[in-house]
């Protein structure tokens, strides 16, 4: 079963940032993009479980603040030579609210 939930609002994430968030029992990372997109990927890197949210954001991907892999932000694959993929969610803007929603 899916549901929607609101997770935070675009204002409180500064571009090139991220901002993690609970649900359930899943930690997620929000990101915002020098591009306006927002995308909620696992916040557990693929390797050793690196926070991701802490990461360097650097066009459309994540590098991992503990060994420096690289994670693309839509597909959740860690790039060559490095393998491994953590989950994406579905996320929403709401353009007069600003309220962010996720699919989980
Ligand atoms: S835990 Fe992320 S690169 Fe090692």
């Amino acid at each position: 079963m899916t549901m929607r939930v609101q997770v935070a609002k675009l204002a409180d994430i500064d571009v090139k940032s991220s901002r993690k968030v609970k649900v359930q029992d899943t930690e997620i990372a929000i990101f915002r993009l020098t591009d306006g997109s927002v995308l909620a990927v696992e916040n557990k890197c693929p390797h050793k479980g690196g926070q991701l949210s802490e990461g360097m954001v650097c066009g459309g991907a994540v590098h991992c603040p503990l060994h420096d892999w690289k994670i693309d932000l839509r597909s959740g694959r860690a790039q060559a030579p490095d393998e491994g993929c953590i989950t994406t969610f579905d996320l929403e803007v709401d353009g007069e609210s600003g309220n962010i929603y996720i699919t989980i």
